[in-house]
Order: C-alpha cells, then structure tokens, then sequence
C-alpha cells in the first residue's frame, strides 16, 4: 500500500509505466493513422475530464497532421443503455467526412465509449478509432470494440493519470487501486 490523497491505495502503475504504455500506444495509432493523412488531418476527441492527461501524454508521440477538440458527457448508472448519456460539451470541430481518434481515460462496462462511437458515426464520421488509457478486466454485456489500450487493470476502482475517484486523484502520478474494502 502506498499513501495518497484518497488513503492508502495500491500502485498498480508508476509513472514511468504508463508513459512507456501510452508511447507504445502512440506507435500502434501512428503506423494505422498516418497511412490516412496527409489527406484531412484526423479529429482527436478527448473525452473530458477523464482524458485530460492521456490525451496531453500521447499528443506529442503522434506524427500525423490532427486536430484536437473535447468532448464532456455524462451516465446516470449502468442501466442506462448507449445514447441515453447526458451531453455537457458538443464536438465544436466538424465530425462529418472525419477521421476521428476517441480517446478516454478507461473502458468499464463501455457505454460511454460505445454511445460516443455512435455519435460521431450518426454526425457523419467517415471512420472512429478509439484509444483508452486502461481497460478493466471484467465481463461486457456492451458490446463495444477497443481499438487501442495502453494498459489492463484488474476489476477495481482505479485512479490517477486522469481517473478520479469522487473528485480526487487525477493528479496521482501513476494508476492506484482503492482497497477492495473501500
Ligand atoms: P463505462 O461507460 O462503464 O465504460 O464508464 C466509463 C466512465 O466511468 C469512465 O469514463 C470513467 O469516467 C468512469 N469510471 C469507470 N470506472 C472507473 C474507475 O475505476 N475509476 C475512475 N473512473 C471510472
Ligand atoms: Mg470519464
């Protein structure tokens, strides 16, 4: 156990780890997405707050022309099924005719992920990759492909690197795991 600002909390990921998973990341996206420009530059879209982090982390490492805007939504609970999410911020850029690059902090149960994808290809997207910093290692009843994942965590709740827990920790410098009794 290492303390924090939310307790003692276990380190699955120190800082160096992530930035190394997330500089391999940047390498698979690029040998996939630079192929595709210099024809239009592709959409970033930073799913907010969460992705605040990964997205300032891999923007550097990515070598193809690329414009970047955020996107901010929220989900009531998981029984909500994809699309019933509550926008807070619209794309500004024009997703239509975009190649468009989702990226988010973590894909749990993937309705958000999935409702995003479906947005950008109803606004008219010609294609959507999507990238998550982490992907938890549980069941989906979603059915929501991934394209790229920098690192797996077990099934608990994490923070740090972007990811809060009730607020707090998205300036841990790793990723941390409430204690399973938390
Ligand atoms: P999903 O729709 O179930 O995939 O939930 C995705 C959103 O829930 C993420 O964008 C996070 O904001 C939040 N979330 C899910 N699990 C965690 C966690 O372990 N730590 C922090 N946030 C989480
Ligand atoms: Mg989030």
């Amino acid at each position: 156990m290492t303390p924090t600002h939310l307790g003692p909390a276990e380190r699955l990921f120190g800082a160096e780890e992530v930035e190394a998973a997330i500089q391999r990341m940047a390498v698979a996206i690029n040998s996939d997405l630079e192929p595709l420009t210099p024809h239009r530059p592709v959409l970033v879209l930073c799913v907010l707050n969460g992705a605040m982090v990964v997205t300032g982390q891999i923007l550097p490492h990515l070598h193809f022309p690329l414009l970047l805007d955020s996107v901010q939504v929220s989900r009531y609970g998981a029984e909500i099924a994809g699309g019933a999410l509550q926008w807070r911020m619209h794309p500004r850029e024009n997703v239509r005719g975009a190649v468009v690059l989702l990226l988010d902090d973590i894909l749990d149960e993937g309705v958000t992920l999935r409702a995003l994808q479906d947005y950008c290809l109803q606004e008219g997207a010609t294609a959507v990759h999507t990238a998550v910093m982490v992907r938890k290692q549980r069941p989906r009843s979603v059915d929501v492909l991934v394209d790229y994942v920098a690192l797996d965590v077990p099934d608990r709740f994490v923070f740090g690197y972007g990811l809060d827990a009730r607020g707090l920790g998205r300036n841990a410098p790793g990723i941390f795991a409430l204690p399973e009794d938390a």
